[in-house]
């Protein structure tokens, strides 16, 4: 991987770095323990749908920075908010978080500190979740007397099941990073120190693979989810069918053949 950095602020509270394959985008806003509020959040968005045909990024790591990841929406935004500007931030974060989960590259989410309600759910449209120690998950806004409108409601059942979706959600009590683990909701934890060396440890992994087998398996896997077995069996075959086709399908053969390392094109 090339080692040049190059560093960009999106936004006074959003922080990019790029190297190689690889970008990290860094939520930068101690003072509110990263909350979103509706400028950050376009912000991000705008971020997101232009990285979809950034064919140049491979793993995105999204982390935050001190004792919070995001704890959630701006609430002093909520404060005497109208009905119409409450409504249009809800429409913002569906398209963020919506554009997030859709994306070619494989997201990684560090979760350094508290991913409460639009942080859970931001961390829940990524491909992988690690926390640290001492980070705190949860989808507190029935405290609030409101619910999740950032996808918390639907994602987090797909890994945590019904049950335990619903206890969390129902008493908006924070998980642990430990819980997080044993529920299916993180991957790892890891000491505070150890978090994004990890995480730059797994991006760097998966941006040594094949590109577009990298995209075609998260492809498959987030269908097939969507769909029926039999649907999602038949396009399992049409994708790999469609790898061996690829100057990448035939490298990485060959070079296991010669007893090489391949040398993938992305072709
Ligand atoms: N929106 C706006 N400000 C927030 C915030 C949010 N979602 N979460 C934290 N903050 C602010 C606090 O108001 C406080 O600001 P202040 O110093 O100006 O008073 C600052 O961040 C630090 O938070 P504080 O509550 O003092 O830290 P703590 O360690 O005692 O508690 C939390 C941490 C995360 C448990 C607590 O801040 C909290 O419950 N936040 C709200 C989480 C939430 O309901 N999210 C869903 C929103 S829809």
């Amino acid at each position: 991987m090339s080692t040049d950095v190059t560093s960009e602020t999106l936004h006074p509270n959003l922080l990019l770095a790029r190297q190689g394959a690889v970008h990290e985008l860094r939520i930068d806003r101690q003072d509110k323990l990263g909350a979103l509020n509706f400028e950050i959040m376009e912000v991000l968005g705008r971020y997101i749908e232009e990285l979809a045909s950034d064919d140049t990024c491979r793993v995105l790591i999204i982390t935050g920075t001190g004792k919070g990841f995001v704890a959630g929406a701006d609430i002093d935004g909520y404060h005497g908010a109208t009905q119409a500007q409450f409504d249009g931030f809800q429409r913002r974060s569906r398209k963020t978080f919506d554009a997030l989960a859709a994306l070619p590259q494989i997201t990684i989410c560090a979760v350094n500190g508290y991913a409460l309600g639009g942080g859970l759910e931001l961390a829940l449209c990524c491909d992988f979740i690690l926390v640290a120690e001492r980070a705190k998950l949860g989808l507190p806004e029935i405290k609030l007397g409101l619910l999740p409108g950032g996808g918390g409601t639907q994602r987090l059942p797909k890994l945590v099941g019904a049950m335990r979706a619903k206890e969390l959600l129902l008493t908006g009590r924070m998980m642990s990073a430990q819980e997080a683990v044993a529920y299916g909701a993180a991957l790892e934890m890891h000491p505070g120190d150890d978090l994004l060396p990890r995480a730059r440890e797994l991006a760097a992994t998966l941006a040594d693979q094949a590109p577009v087998a990298l995209a075609e398996g998260k492809r498959i896997i987030d269908d097939g989810l969507e769909s029926s077995r039999a649907a999602g069996l038949t396009f399992e075959q049409r994708v790999l069918g469609g790898l061996y086709a690829t100057d990448d399908g035939k490298e990485g053969i060959a070079a296991f053949i010669e007893k090489r390392d391949p040398k993938w094109s992305g072709k």
